[in-house]
């Protein structure tokens, strides 16, 4: 089968914000225990951290990691975690039902964050907390000196601010699940005036307020707009999360979500700008997507884990090669919205729901996920341009008319290269042609492919290489114009200088 991709260099989306290729690290399961700290570990570093998780942080180079939570953080006390270690609580952690005994905590956590070269997105308690809490974190992390939360803070060992940039205003307090679960109203009146005594400590910060917890919620949309009713002149973004699962093992459904992910931002960007419309406010409210992932593998163990463990794995899905073609998917579709989606945080960076997993004191390898990450984060920096997309449909239970090929090209910052991401859904291999007419004289650097693989097939410890991309020469160039195969069932990357 034949399909067309043209793309229009002046047709611009808008610049590529890199924190959309940021990650989160939640106190969850083997996440923070096991994952980016293992003081027993071979490759421990004096804090305890693990080198080889830093090594591949520092590879996908994952901008900005939320933190602490995720629904952690709403029945957390910052407190708890700093200080000296011995003296530090533990205490039952009523999000997972497990034993928090607070060996990492906030100072360590920025610490690991300079260690990875990237920054933190740090979340504060507004379920069992509120502003007093949120402000007093806020002074610790970020002022100079010479109060008493600062001043704690320089006793501790950190002479210099923390600098934490990018705050959450709670985490999914839409939801029931919730630890201090709030109606919007509530949530909505909270959040404003936490973020108006946050951002009188430190002015320079930026806040997002919680949104829906997913597209499935009885309250969205409306709980947007009733929050940004109370919060639009406070805060920056609105959150969104968003996870789906092939629990049905119905692929050309599961594969066809981005349509539901790309209606789902669409939808909240309509109800942000309502809100400036009815507030006559020039500021345009942006999105930080600061939960995303494949997640529904782990849903049956985590059914049968015993409550109270210490570092209990978790949620430790085993992603397959379909998941991967999803995962560059809606990497594609945050890319399509590169004009208001601001900020991404995939969830997460180690064992939980992860690209990167370890075993405690032991191996380390990559998931089937990792790759069209590290493509995206490595090459998908620029100005997204709005490829128009000619490609056969099909259609599947949950979805009509779903084109094969769900594509974006990127220009690269100093303009050199095009890239075009493209994830091939459909059972059948797709000849491409796109004209480059806008870039002459260009040729293909690179074209890197993960194709052919079962798509149940997925990485383990012991076989760490089964889905990985490879190099592949399945193109031609006559003049400006290409043609290159997209094999069924493909995740592509093709590079053009
Ligand atoms: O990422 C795992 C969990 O998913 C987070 O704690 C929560 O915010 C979401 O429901």
């Amino acid at each position: 089968k034949k399909a067309v991709i043209k793309i229009d260099r002046d047709y611009k989306i808008g610049p590529i914000d890199n924190r959309i290729y940021g990650n989160f690290i939640e106190h969850i399961g083997r996440a923070v225990y096991g994952g980016i700290y293992d003081p027993g570990h071979p490759l421990a570093d004096d804090m305890g951290f693990r080198k080889d998780v830093i090594a591949l942080t520092k590879e996908l180079k994952v901008p900005i990691v939320r933190y602490p939570g995720g629904n952690f953080v709403s029945g957390y006390n910052w407190e708890d975690g700093i200080g000296p270690k011995e003296l530090r609580p533990r205490r039952t952690e009523l999000a997972w039902f497990a034993i928090e005994d607070n060996q990492v905590g906030t100072d360590e956590f920025c610490e690991w964050s300079r260690r990875a070269d990237t920054d933190v997105m740090m979340a504060v308690n507004l379920g069992t907390r509120g502003a007093d809490a949120a402000r007093n974190l806020v002074e610790y992390c970020n002022f100079p000196g010479g109060t008493y939360w600062s001043d704690l803070r320089i006793k501790n060992g950190y002479r210099d601010p923390h600098g934490v940039k990018l705050w959450n205003l709670g985490n999914e307090m839409d939801g029931p699940w919730q630890i201090g679960h709030k109606t919007a109203e509530e949530y909505g009146r909270a959040a404003c005036e936490t973020a108006k005594v946050m951002k009188w400590v430190d002015p320079s910060i930026e806040l997002v307020a919680c949104g829906s917890s997913n597209s499935g919620m009885n309250t969205c949309y409306e709980w947007e707009a009733t929050v940004l009713d109370h919060t639009y002149d406070f805060v920056d973004y609105v959150s969104m999360h968003q996870y789906y699962g092939n629990e049905k093992n119905d692929t050309p459904s599961f594969l066809a979500n981005t349509m539901d992910m790309d209606r789902f931002i669409n939808h909240i960007v309509s109800v942000c700008d309502y809100i400036q419309a009815k507030k006559r406010s020039k500021k345009v409210l942006n999105i930080s997507f600061d939960e995303w992932n494949v997640w529904y593998h782990a849903f049956a163990d985590n059914a049968k884990a015993e409550k109270w463990r210490e570092k209990p794995a978790y949620n430790e899905d085993q992603y397959n090669f379909e998941d991967a073609l999803l995962v560059g998917g809606m990497m594609i579709t945050l890319l399509k919205h590169a004009d208001r989606v601001k900020v991404a945080c995939m969830a997460q960076l180690v064992n939980v729901i992860a690209p990167i997993m370890t075993e405690n004191g032991g191996r380390i390898w990559k998931q089937t996920i990792y790759y069209p990450y590290l493509h995206a984060s490595l090459y998908g920096r620029g100005t997204a341009l709005n490829v128009l997309v000619d490609a056969p449909k099909y259609d599947c239970k949950e979805y009509t008319d779903v084109p094969a090929l769900e594509s974006i090209a990127v220009e690269s910052e100093d303009g050199a290269y095009v890239t075009i991401f493209a994830m091939n859904r459909g059972e059948e291999d797709l000849e491409v042609s796109c004209c480059l007419r806008d870039y002459p004289g260009c040729r293909v650097e690179e074209f890197i492919t993960m194709a052919g693989y079962d798509l149940k097939q997925y990485n383990t410890a012991d076989q760490p290489d089964r889905v990985i991309p490879q190099s592949s020469s399945a193109y031609e160039m006559e003049g400006d114009c290409l043609t290159v195969t997209f094999s069924s069932y493909s995740w592509n990357v093709v590079r053009v200088r």
